[in-house]
């Protein structure tokens, strides 16, 4: 029986495994981006750490494919580019990196559309025609799938809304260079943003103020939250304010059935989901109002892109 490799690529971590026709995950494991100072050394690596698990699903014989989700990518070109988040910067040919590196075809998409095809086929999406699948890591993510279909545009770059922009004037996103965007507010990035502002210019007690400013992330951040910490409560809720906001425009620009919440940041469960369902909803007009289901991703952890990624690997002829 043929297997497929699925590659989610994170800002942070790289997740890839090896899946089979009916979606399950026989082999897995992750590595780090971020480390990578060159593509090349990246491409290395990845094949260093997944030789072992091609090895144990019996050989490089029984692949069929690769399937790469990437920031950035574009599924019609198979490069990624100018990805805010990924340490190698402009055009990248990553699908043609990969394949002359396994010698295996590739196929690449963004990294939150493949995301939204892996709920699509396995996860809470199934039977949904209509959805915007959203991805809250390193950057915040965003597939929307409009009767049955992933919209990809004119260029192959539909669907990023985390670089729209919903505070004038607000934070700085060091890697576009635009002040304001979602995702300066509702990545993990941003909620170590927010962490540093609220004990910057407040004056409340916290058990954050013990940890180094350079230190905080949105981990030490959760922690401390589930601990009952008030000041980090208020950096989720605020967290979930803006991404309430988020979702109610993307709600009401594209009538959705569901959003479904992939990635890091929704370990955080009701900490940043309620705020995040009552913001959006307070910001829906009437017609919207009650309808929308948010839904958390419960594929295994970060299944999501990875079965995503592979099932566009079956694709290839
Ligand atoms: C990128 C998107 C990506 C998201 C999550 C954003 O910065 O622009 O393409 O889906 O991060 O990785
Ligand atoms: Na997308």
């Amino acid at each position: 029986e043929p297997l497929v490799i699925g590659i989610d690529i994170g800002g942070t971590g790289t997740k890839f495994g090896i899946v089979d026709r009916v979606g399950n995950v026989l082999f897995s494991s992750q590595m780090s981006t971020k480390k990578h100072k060159t593509i090349e050394t990246f491409i290395d690596d990845l094949y260093n750490n997944l030789k072992p698990l091609i090895d144990k699903a019996g050989g490089v014989g029984r692949i069929k494919g690769i399937g790469v989700g990437a920031p950035n990518g574009n599924y019609y070109s198979g490069t990624v580019e100018y990805a805010p988040n990924l340490p190698w910067k402009g055009i990248l040919p990553l699908a043609k990196l990969v394949q002359d590196k396994f010698k295996l075809p590739v196929v690449l998409t963004n990294d939150a559309n493949a995301a939204a095809i892996g709920e699509m086929m396995y996860g809470a999406a199934q039977g949904m025609k209509d959805f915007i699948m959203i991805t809250l890591g390193t950057g915040v993510g965003s597939g929307i799938v409009a009767n049955g279909h992933l919209i990809y545009g004119h260029d192959g770059f539909a669907g990023e809304l985390g670089h729209t922009i919903i505070i004038p004037d607000g934070r700085m996103h060091e890697g576009t260079g635009k002040r304001g965007s979602l995702e300066s507010y509702a990545s993990a990035t941003g909620v170590t943003l927010t962490a540093l502002e609220l004990l910057k210019n407040t004056k409340k007690k916290s058990v954050l103020r013990d940890v180094k400013p350079e230190e905080i992330d949105s981990k030490k951040v959760f922690d401390a939250a589930i601990a009952g910490d008030e000041l980090a409560k208020e950096i989720f809720e605020y967290t979930g304010k803006i991404l309430g906001m988020a979702l109610a425009n993307a709600v009401m620009f594209s009538s959705p059935e569901a959003i479904i919440l992939f990635g890091g940041l929704t370990k955080a469960g009701e900490l940043i989901l309620k705020p995040t369902r009552e913001h959006m909803e307070a910001n829906l007009i009437q017609v919207f109002q009650n309808k929308v289901k948010i839904l958390v991703s419960h594929l295994k952890e970060s299944d999501a892109a990875i079965l995503g990624a592979s099932a566009l690997a079956w694709e290839i002829k």
